[in-house]
């Protein structure tokens, strides 16, 4: 099959043939339709041995369901989680981490929710009831950031995403914007944290706003 597989020159991933996964018998194995990049894996792929496939968040259709009966059947629309290999053509899935996916959700989305989705999850989990709660998120801008303001407005929360670069914000969170209409509320405002003349000027002006906020999730990175 082919994969994208670590090497050591930029972007530190390449095109290349490996040898088909063999699934234990608790394992599905998965023709990956989509999968989605995370910081983690990213930055992982220059240190890693060249030639080594990696990707976390597989979605896909099950080729062959696992041999212990376990898990979705052969043809099942499904998205999973692997520690290694979701950058490829199949997958083997452990069955406690793959789920059959409703027909609403496309392959796509679904590919961004078991690192991204279930991270921003964990995070209000821990933060408790959000309703009418002003919440200061950095860099909603990509990745978790996005998931964790997108599902803070879906359950009522008053969102500051702060941003570096607010054009590329005010594309990216069309979504957020879409679920603040529900009940919650969604502002950017401008914060680059390498820069203490912006972290100075964005203090300052939430400062004079006079809303003091009830969370700050510290996310950009
Ligand atoms: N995704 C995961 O696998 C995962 C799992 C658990 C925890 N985490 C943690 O969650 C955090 C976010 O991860 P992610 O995967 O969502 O990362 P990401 O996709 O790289 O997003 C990073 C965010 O930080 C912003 N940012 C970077 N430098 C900035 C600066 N100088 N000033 C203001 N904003 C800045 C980026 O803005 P631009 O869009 O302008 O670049 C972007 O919005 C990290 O702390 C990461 O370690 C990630």
């Amino acid at each position: 099959m082919r994969a994208l597989v670590s090497c050591t020159t930029s972007p530190h991933a390449e095109l290349a043939d490996v040898p088909d996964p063999h699934p234990d018998r608790n394992q599905a194995l998965v023709e990956v339709k989509a999968f989605s990049l995370n910081r983690g894996e990213t930055k992982r792929l220059a240190s890693m041995e060249p030639g080594s496939v990696t990707g976390w968040d597989v979605a896909g259709i099950v080729r062959e369901a696992a041999a212990d009966g376990s898990g979705p059947p052969q043809g099942a629309r499904v998205v999973g989680l692997v520690r290694l290999g979701a950058w490829a053509e199949l997958a083997a899935v452990s069955t406690d981490v793959l789920a059959e996916l409703p027909d609403e959700v496309s392959l796509e989305r679904a590919a961004t929710l078991p690192v991204a989705g279930l991270t921003a999850l964990r995070a209000l989990e821990v933060g408790g009831f959000v309703l009418g709660k002003r919440v200061l998120v950095t860099g909603v801008s990509a990745g978790l950031g996005i998931e964790t303001a997108r599902a803070l407005a879906a359950h009522g929360a008053q969102v500051v995403g702060a941003v570096r670069d607010l054009a590329k914000a005010e594309r990216a969170t069309n979504e957020v914007r879409a679920q603040a209409a529900n009940g919650g509320g969604f502002e950017l405002v401008e914060l680059d944290l390498a820069s203490l003349r912006s972290v100075r000027a964005c203090a300052d002006a939430l400062v004079a706003a006079g809303r003091p906020f009830d969370v700050v999730i510290a996310n950009a990175v």
